[in-house]
């Protein structure tokens, strides 16, 4: 029967089927070591020519880095293995012979290896970083249905900008300019109106000129938004998922932290606690601390997160920041008019932004200033315009970065590492 390099424990001492690719190769005359690789991990294969014949070391010395073979043979637990087993090869049956890899078991540079992406991906590092990927959405999802979220995906193709219009790609759509999606918040709201609580997943995009570790050109954001939400609500949901987001993929990918050399009890500690939350007011002040002045209104850039990220040692809200440096939908502290009903949550590690979410206006003369004020189309925005028109609520929502979230978790220094094939400034290849 054919099993995963993952199953062969829930097979010792019996015959199995293996497919993959040679990983490593090395042999002594009598006896040969394949590394097999099939994406749930990698094992050690023995050859000797007492089970398999001059035949069958013939074929393995035909077999480069990279051939995909079908392996046959034992299951033995050996705790010198990687892994704790090995197989006693019996049978080694090509499926192709790989050209010279160009992907050497070396060090190569990012250029050379983002240029090959679509052949790096297949590194266990690479590979550990991808299923941490899928971890944190699968436990968004079951995170999101848990607190009783329904999902509902949002259109990439837009006719307005909700973050702005400086970093619009812009499309023809047969005549009329159209967007791809920087966010799906606007139709969340919509959505939220219709069934209390919901989210989107997907990819959303952003011509940001910026060539910084935490930009990407497209990147996957996942937004909940709830009917009735305060900003209060709002916080406080954020932390429970992103507590059980680091806890979950503690639970199920130990072994890729391993591999990545994260520390799982780094990542417990920062997040078993409760999460710390300044006003934007203070951090300005911890800023300055660090000799990093800002004058009150000013947005913060990539030193002012990174600084604030290092200073708790856990995640940190900052919230309430200035209106006038944040986007137009944002609810005012009634409180305080001039700062929103906003929060921002900042990764430890340095890592820095990875939610920014708000309460989001729900008066019908305040949204319409709003949009007149930062210059945006009252007549591509009239759907949105409504729902402040037919039984507005408070409401609040968030976007957190999937690739940031990954980035952070998995210890990584640039989150081009954390999607499987980004797109950055200058790169669309491949
Ligand atoms: O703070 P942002 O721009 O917020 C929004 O788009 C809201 N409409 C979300 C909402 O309330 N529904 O983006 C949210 C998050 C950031 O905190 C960051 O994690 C990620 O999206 N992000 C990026 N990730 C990678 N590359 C980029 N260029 C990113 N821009 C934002
Ligand atoms: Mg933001």
């Amino acid at each position: 029967m054919t099993v995963t390099v993952a199953e062969v424990g829930q097979h010792e001492g019996e015959a199995v089927e293996l497919a993959g690719w040679v990983y490593n190769r090395r042999s002594s005359g009598r006896i040969a070591f394949l590394l097999l690789r099939d994406g749930t991990g990698v094992i050690q294969c023995v050859l000797s020519r007492d089970r398999v014949g001059d035949q069958g070391l013939a074929v393995f010395e035909r077999l480069t880095q990279e051939s995909s073979c079908r392996v046959r043979g034992r299951v033995r637990a050996d705790r010198r293995a990687p892994g704790g087993y090995e197989i006693e090869v019996t049978d080694l049956e090509p499926v192709h012979v790989a050209e010279d890899y160009p992907i050497k078991l070396k060090e190569h540079g990012v250029d050379f290896l983002m240029d090959h992406r679509h052949l790096w991906i297949r590194t266990p590092r690479q590979n550990a970083i991808l299923r941490v990927r899928a971890a944190v959405m699968a436990l968004a999802a079951e995170i999101l249905a848990q607190e009783g979220f329904v999902r509902v995906d949002a259109p990439i193709l837009t006719p307005s900008a909700p973050e702005g219009t400086t970093n619009l790609f812009e499309t023809d759509y047969f005549g009329e300019k159209a967007y791809l999606s920087q966010s799906g918040q606007l139709y969340m709201e919509a959505a939220c109106m219709a069934l209390g609580k919901v989210y989107c997943l997907g990819p959303t995009f952003r011509a940001e000129p910026s060539k910084t570790r935490r930009h990407l050109l497209e990147f996957w954001m996942l937004e909940p938004e709830a009917a009735f939400f305060t900003h209060e609500d709002n916080v406080a949901l954020q932390e429970r998922l992103v507590r059980r987001l680091v806890l979950g993929v503690l639970e199920r990918c130990p072994r890729e932290l391993e591999t990545l050399g994260r520390d799982p009890e780094h990542l417990r500690r920062q997040v078993e606690g409760p999460f710390a939350r300044i006003a934007y007011d203070e951090a300005l002040r911890i800023l300055d601390e660090h000799g990093l002045t800002l004058p009150w209104g000013e947005d913060f850039g990539a030193p002012h997160e990174t600084a604030l990220s290092r200073h708790f040692g856990r995640p940190v809200f900052v919230e309430r920041f200035p209106t006038r440096v944040k986007a137009f939908y944002m609810e005012p502290d009634p409180d305080r008019p001039e700062v929103a009903l906003c929060a921002d949550l900042l990764a430890p590690d340095g890592y820095g932004e990875i939610i920014g979410g708000s309460q989001r206006i729900s008066d019908l003369d305040l949204l319409l200033r709003r949009i007149d004020e930062h210059g945006l189309s009252r007549e591509a925005l009239a759907w949105y315009i409504d729902l402040r028109r037919y039984g507005s609520v408070p409401h609040a929502g968030f976007g957190l970065g999937i690739e940031r979230t990954v980035a952070w978790i998995c210890g990584l220094e640039h989150v081009r590492e954390a999607i499987p094939f980004p797109r950055l400034l200058n790169r669309l290849y491949p």
